[in-house]
């Protein structure tokens, strides 16, 4: 029978096409309960399965998961890593380009040797790409908001906890241009700088750029990957390229991974 459904808030409109694609699909399966474990996974699919399939492929940045509610189990390095996601910021949910990175690290560790090495991560959310770093062998800070952090801090230690050389920090830091007060450059040096999704709509991309400066020191690169979603990333990416000696690691569509190093 047709359903009527009213999207509050529809945003991207994922939820609605998905709902019109899916509706029938989806309810028989959970009424039906055939496979409950589908049914509680049907979450992850739509957001990060569904297109790629419907194209006919999946994407090399797909990781392998079992969804369940509330939590999500990833596969990388070898390891099951389980992520608690939640619904209070942007930060609390996994996005694309996490994804991406990770698995991009993991396939291409002659590339980019993360062992013993020390890694800054900006806007680290869930935190899977600091784990996926730390399993790595690297010495991670894994930095976000004030409001991110006792997710991201519980995720990242119940995941490295045993299983990493260098035990992950878990900080606040918020991008700004008075990082040389509170994060000097003679005391704060990092190999590789990691960042996911960190550019999308908000107001703090100046910032964002001038926090990638401030720590890209000779000897530091840093990797940021983005799925290309808006004018004002392109804008970014722009700007990105005139900071930085950059080249481009991967590319997956609208999905990139930028390398970057300091120009001076
Ligand atoms: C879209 S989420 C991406 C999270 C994670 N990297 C991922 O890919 O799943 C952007 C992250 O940047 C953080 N962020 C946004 N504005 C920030 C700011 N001004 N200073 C520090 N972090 C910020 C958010 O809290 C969030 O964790």
């Amino acid at each position: 029978m047709d359903k009527a459904v009213l999207e509050i808030g529809a945003g991207t409109g994922l939820v609605s096409e998905s709902t019109m694609n899916l509706f029938s699909e989806t309810h028989e399966r959970i009424t039906g309960q055939t496979d409950q474990a589908e049914a509680q996974g049907l979450k992850r699919h739509v957001s990060l399965m569904q297109k790629p399939e419907q194209q006919g492929r999946v994407p090399a940045w797909v990781s392998s998961i079992q969804s369940t509610f509330g939590k999500d189990v990833y596969h990388y390095v070898g390891q099951d890593i389980v992520i608690y996601e939640s619904i209070d910021s942007y930060g609390a949910v996994m996005w694309p380009a996490a994804l991406a990175l990770c698995s991009f690290l993991d396939n291409n560790r002659d590339e980019v040797n993360l062992q013993g090495k020390e890694v800054l991560e900006l806007g680290a959310g869930t935190g899977l790409v600091t784990i996926v770093a730390s399993l790595l062998g690297a010495s991670v800070t894994s930095t976000d908001l004030p409001e991110v952090l006792s997710n991201l801090r519980a995720n990242v230690m119940r995941n490295t906890r045993k299983h990493c050389r260098h035990t992950p920090q878990v900080e606040v830091l918020s991008w700004g241009y008075d990082l040389e007060r509170t994060h000097p450059t003679s005391i704060y040096r990092y190999d590789y700088i990691l960042a996911a999704d960190v550019v999308y709509h908000h107001d703090f991309l100046d910032e964002l750029l001038a926090t990638m400066k401030h720590f890209c020191l000779p000897g530091t690169t840093v990797i940021w990957a983005n799925k290309v979603r808006m004018e004002n990333d392109l804008t970014f990416t722009g700007n990105f390229k005139k900071a930085f000696h950059t080249s481009l690691l991967a590319e997956d569509g609208d999905m990139k991974i930028f390398m970057g190093t300091c120009r001076h």
